[in-house]
């Protein structure tokens, strides 16, 4: 297993590249399997999560070329050879139930296997089945698997229990293909939501309302090929924010801009940072010690989850006291044990946490445990003072591209260990 090693304290300064948002990539090639015709792909980012679900797709009978260089690919699904989407990899990427609506809605018949249990929680998928359900699936949960038929899918009214994500995407992709008009109420608003919709819609969809938390489509009969340039990931900016604030420095998020990120924004400035929105990104700038923030994550528009773990780098350094409230996801302080190592004051009851800003933390050995916790992590290490190592790093290389590479020429030092 890979590993980082880090050595701290450092200072950043430079201009990064923001590449494509991996919450908007994965649905977006799924969305492919809505149509015969090509879909090309721009701003594709370089993950690991990109090319399990590639494999994936590529299992189903999907053609897709890869040109990694010019960061785009090419998707083609005219024929399929099967409609399963297996055990072995959906277990490794839970976005890979996102397969399940454009299946079910082009090909009438999906098998997909239960994502289960993850690090960060339960994470069940009844709203996703709930949904489709309603426009007229057959489904049963058999052996670990969803096996869902229908003779065709017809539009609903749906009203989802909880804000789902990739529960939205899975049931605007199906009604893309419905008979006659789907409403999802309570529906994500999510930007990566909006991206999706931007494609679909050049694929001869009829969507309105993304964004909002009432969407409606029209199902048409057929969509077809189209191009689409995927938005910047607003979780990799913060994140690349997060470690200016925690380490201090000026950096340019090049690719990057307010709208998608403005609660991390607001937050990075509540933290004693300048911000400025320039023509093609945003500058971060830092001096200083930062000041602690308390925050509660909640559904976009407010604070993502996705950033929980990277703020509790910036609060473990910062000056004061702050409370952090994880309302998404059952079991997302994973990282506060680790941190501990690297002597962050952190205490936590239940879904809150407490923590009190240290003068400096000192390098330790580390586990990384899930994606984010791992972006937290690494964010620690460069603050700290000497040297840690962080073990499980694939984690990060499931939603980071090239992160090490990135730190380092921003003058940090992060060696890629390979066993
Ligand atoms: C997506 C993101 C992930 C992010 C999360 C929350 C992708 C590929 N992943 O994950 O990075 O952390 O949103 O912003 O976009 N829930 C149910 N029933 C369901 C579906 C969800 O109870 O059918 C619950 C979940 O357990 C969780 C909450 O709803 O507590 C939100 O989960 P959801 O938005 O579905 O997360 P994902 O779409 O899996």
């Amino acid at each position: 297993m890979e590993k980082f090693k880090v050595w701290g304290p450092s200072r950043l300064i430079g201009e990064v590249p923001i590449s494509g948002a991996k919450n908007a990539a994965l649905p977006i090639f799924c969305a492919s399997l809505l149509t015969s015709e090509p879909v090309k792909i721009f701003n594709v980012p370089d993950l690991k999560d990109v090319s399990t679900m590639f494999a994936l797709l590529r299992k189903l009978g999907v053609e897709i070329e890869v040109d990694k260089r010019n960061k785009f690919c090419e998707i083609e699904a005219k024929a399929l050879s099967s409609t399963e989407a297996s055990y072995d990899l959906v277990k490794t990427m839970r976005a890979s139930i996102l397969v399940l609506g454009p299946l079910l809605a082009k090909h009438r018949e999906a098998k997909v296997s239960l994502p289960g249990g993850c690090a960060i929680g339960q994470r069940p998928v009844d709203q996703h089945i709930k949904g489709l359900r309603l426009m007229g699936a057959e489904i049963i949960i058999e052996n670990g698997y969803i096996k869902a038929k229908t003779k065709k899918l017809v539009g609903a009214k749906i009203t989802s229990d909880v804000v789902t994500v990739t529960g939205t995407e899975n049931l605007m992709m199906a009604a893309c293909l419905a008979e006659g008009k789907t409403v999802i109420e309570n529906a994500a608003q999510e930007p990566e939501i909006v991206d999706l919709a931007n494609l679909l819609r050049s694929m001869g969809a009829n969507i309105s309302g993304d964004g909002t938390k009432k969407i409606e489509i029209i199902g048409q009969q057929t969509l077809k090929g189209a191009s689409h340039k995927i938005i910047f990931d607003r979780i990799e900016a913060g994140t690349f924010s997060c470690a200016v604030a925690a380490c201090g420095g000026d950096v340019f998020l090049n690719g990057a801009s307010r709208e998608p990120m403005k609660i991390i924004l607001e937050k990075l400035r509540e933290c004693g940072g300048e911000i400025s929105e320039e023509k093609s990104g945003i500058r971060i700038k830092f001096f200083g010690r930062p000041s602690s923030v308390s925050f509660q994550t909640s559904p976009f528009p407010g604070f993502a989850t996705d950033m929980q773990a990277q703020f509790m780098a910036v609060n473990s350094v910062a000056q004061g006291t702050a409370i952090i409230k994880e309302s998404i996801f059952e079991n997302r302080f994973m990282h506060v044990q680790e941190m501990l190592r690297l002597g962050a004051k952190i205490s936590v009851k239940g879904n809150t946490s407490m923590v009190t800003g240290v003068d400096s933390l000192r390098g330790a050995k580390v586990m990384a445990t899930d994606l984010r916790a791992s972006a937290g992590l690494v964010i620690s290490a460069m603050a700290a003072q000497g040297d840690s190592v962080i073990d499980r790093i694939y984690h990060l290389d499931r939603g980071y591209e090239k992160m090490d590479v990135k730190l380092n020429a921003l003058g940090a030092s992060v060696e890629r260990i390979k066993n």
